[in-house]
């Protein structure tokens, strides 16, 4: 049988798979952690964290009837031009407002992140003839935008006041939810306390939402009517013991297009910051950091051929990198190399390799760059 790379063109050897059966595996696992009334908007942005987010959407819209939220008026574009009929809600702040008639048109739901935002959208949506759903967006201490707590209920008013404003939402973002207890209560405490304000006084918002990934799994009296589940979906979790099993749903493959053998005290790559100690088989695979493996993995990374660990020796380089396989007992051009994921009994993880970064796995994720193919695999 043909291996993937052979089956689908690929001319370089370096791609991405994307499990979608451990994606449906990992939406039903937080689905069974919320209540049935509970909504989940799906957060795609960045290209799905970097796992193709037509693809990703697709899925997810097929196995539940969810939200999902984008980064900016491009993705949720790409999105209904595949004909994804799910409400999207650009999660960022609209920037500039000329973008404002467009997203109106499309019936994009927007995020109201300042009293100037709610003028604006009003201002347009009156030309336009249209209502837009908005969800007002509340800074309770992530202090990076939306109206601040002080001023929340006022500014919630307000927006109720512009007849084309449907307000759908109000929602608040954790700073440190993964690991800040005392921090995320007091948001937890400022964000309940407008609901309930709000309830009091007869305001109805369908949807309220502040509970991320990590709130989500920690926190459920954090659910609220909405959660928004990011990195949870790729399969990864924010926090140590998490009470469901996650699937991590991407693999980063290559493979190794050069093999020589050199002797002892050879220096290899810019700048020789890797002499052998002993005679060396050298593989290189065809990978660099211009495909987003990082240049801090020079002399620290591993990799996976043949069901072993090898280190990356010297410098990674921009399209390629040099692993010391020496001690494999057999290896061949053409070998299979796995930066991220599992080959035989081993793997290695997006977690691992964002520690050797001193990054998070967010970052890895999202660094794997545009060249590398994503195969997406049912
Ligand atoms: C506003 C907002 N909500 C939800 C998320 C999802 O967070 P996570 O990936 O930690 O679940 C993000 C991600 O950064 C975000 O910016």
């Amino acid at each position: 049988m043909k291996t993937l790379s052979q089956r689908i063109e690929i001319y370089r050897p370096t791609w991405v798979e994307i499990n979608h059966r451990h994606l449906q595996h990992n939406l039903s696992k937080l689905r069974q952690q919320l209540s049935s009334k509970v909504k989940i908007l799906a957060v795609v942005k960045a290209n799905a964290y970097g796992h193709g987010l037509v693809e990703v959407s697709k899925t997810l819209t097929r196995l539940e009837n969810l939200y999902l939220g984008v980064t900016s008026l491009e993705e949720a574009i790409q999105l209904q031009e595949v004909k994804i009929q799910a409400p999207i809600l650009i999660l960022g702040n609209i920037f500039p407002f000329s973008n404002l008639a467009e997203a109106i048109q499309r019936k994009i739901r927007l995020t109201v992140a300042s009293r100037e935002a709610a003028l604006q959208i009003d201002r347009i949506a009156k030309k336009l003839n249209q209502k837009v759903y908005c969800h007002a967006k509340i800074d309770t201490g992530m202090n990076r935008i939306g109206v601040r707590s002080q001023n929340s209920f006022e500014f919630i008013q307000r927006i109720l006041e512009y007849p084309t404003l449907k307000l759908e939402g109000v929602y608040t973002h954790f700073a440190d939810s993964a690991e800040n207890r005392e921090f995320t209560r007091k948001q937890w405490k400022l964000f309940s306390q407008l609901i309930f304000d709000l309830k009091k006084q007869g305001v109805s918002i369908p949807y309220s939402h502040c509970a991320n990934s990590s709130a989500l799994l920690k926190y459920p009296h954090t659910h609220l009517t909405m959660v928004r589940p990011g990195i949870s979906l790729y399969g990864v979790s924010p926090i140590p013991r998490p009470p469901i099993s996650l699937k991590p749903i991407l693999s980063w493959k290559s493979k190794i297009i050069f093999l020589k053998v050199v002797p002892s005290k050879t220096p290899v790559s810019y700048a020789g910051t890797f002499v052998t100690r002993r005679r060396t088989k050298i593989a290189t695979a065809a990978f660099g950091y211009a495909d987003g493996f990082r240049r801090d993995l020079s002399n620290q990374g591993e990799v996976l051929v043949r069901g072993k660990r090898v280190p990356v020796i010297g410098r990674v380089t921009m399209d390629m990198t040099m692993l010391d396989v020496t001690d494999l007992e057999e290896v061949r051009v053409g070998d299979e190399v796995v930066i991220l994921g599992s080959q035989e009994k081993m793997s290695i993880s997006v977690q691992e390799v964002a520690n050797l970064c001193q990054t998070s796995p967010y970052e890895i994720f999202c660094g794997i760059s545009a060249r590398v193919p994503r195969i997406h695999l049912s």
